[in-house]
């Protein structure tokens, strides 16, 4: 990139037909997806399985950026290229996930505090150096009866989230600040709705107080939808719009773009999700993806651990993308699904 400022990174980030890769799954969690496929989560088999979704050929056509995980933002190639460089050649902008996992929250039963402030303003110059030119810290929201999230665990995340962005920028490298508000459970759209709001309110609080730059940062939500157990199912068109009232109050204009989590929706309902809100009139930000599960879930299973399968993988990869590419400008239908996935 010619220019590195921090608007100009979260611009790029957010680039007309493109969105990023989250692929920033910690130890643990890799471990739960590579089981999920009968795969034995070891150093190498994580290499592999970050090589095959990096060296997709085409894989910068609809993917602006990856968020690495401390481990693959230091691993190299079979061939011995460094990931980061693989991804630059491409012309995918490397990220790196630093938050340290959300812990139990102190006096907050069923509620967490995202852990890993201390020491991270030197891990971000180490981060830098080693070609990251953007971050991201996830903060996690549950809904649980009336009680719960509670006005304390909103206030702490928000504070933690506004520590981590002001730092991120002093370091020269773009926030993606990720409160999500979890869509486990049995809630209502407007639940979702309630309380996706006052947490994007708490956290603009802290992002101004802590004298954040909005030009220079993303905000990465959940979108506003039914609790997963809900048998009240709202449809793309109902999620576009009440996520869209929501983010009208409470997200600044001069944040450049918002780049959504999937979340555990299915992957092509992420994408008819993210389509209907880009079909939506005029809105303030980019509407773009942050999606892992989302984007990788079919190339994960395409793949199975086997070098024999790493085109399948990376073609199943690339058709996920090109369809959240098309998403945003809301050109993404069901019929461009199955086209495209037929050729
Ligand atoms: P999902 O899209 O699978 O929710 O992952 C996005 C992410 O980066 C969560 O922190």
């Amino acid at each position: 990139m010619a220019e590195e400022t921090l608007e100009a990174i979260a611009r790029a980030l957010v680039a007309p037909g493109k969105g990023i890769l989250a692929a920033d799954e910690s130890t643990g969690t890799i471990e739960k997806r590579l089981k999920s496929i009968d795969v034995e989560s070891t150093e190498d088999k994580r290499r592999d399985y970050r090589e095959m979704l990096f060296t997709t050929p085409g894989v910068g056509d609809h993917i602006s950026g990856v968020i690495l995980y401390d481990e693959t933002i230091r691993q190299s190639s079979r061939d011995g290229v460094p990931f980061t460089k693989i991804l630059q050649d491409a012309g995918v902008i490397p990220g790196i996930k630093v938050d340290k996992g959300a812990k139990a929250l102190a006096g907050a039963e069923g509620e967490t505090i995202t852990e890993g402030l201390d020491g991270l303003r030197e891990r971000l110059t180490e981060y830098r150096e080693l070609g990251a030119r953007f971050t991201k810290w996830r903060a996690v929201i549950v809904i649980d009866g009336d009680k719960i999230p509670s006005a304390y665990c909103i206030h702490v995340n928000g504070h933690a989230l506004g520590r981590f962005a002001a730092l991120s920028q002093e370091a020269g490298l773009v926030p993606i600040v990720e409160p999500e508000v979890l869509m486990d459970g049995i809630h209502t759209l407007e639940r979702c709705y309630e309380v996706t709001e006052a947490t994007l309110q708490a956290v603009f609080n802290e992002l101004f107080s802590q004298r954040v730059v909005y030009e220079g940062m993303l905000l990465k939500p959940n979108m506003v939808i039914s609790g997963k157990e809900c048998p009240q199912q709202a449809t793309p068109e109902e999620v576009a719009k009440a996520t869209i009232r929501c983010f009208s109050g409470v997200v600044p204009a001069a944040v450049p773009g918002i780049v959504f989590l999937s979340g555990g929706q299915g992957d092509e309902e992420a994408t008819a999700n993210l389509n209907a809100m880009n079909a939506l009139s005029a809105h303030p930000w980019e509407l773009s993806f942050s999606y892992g599960r989302a984007l990788q879930a079919p190339s994960l299973k395409a793949w199975k651990g086997e070098d024999a399968n790493v085109q399948a993988g990376q073609e199943a990869l690339a058709h996920r993308a090109r369809m959240n590419g098309a998403a945003r400008d809301g050109s993404y239908s069901a019929e461009l699904e199955k086209e495209l996935a037929a050729v």
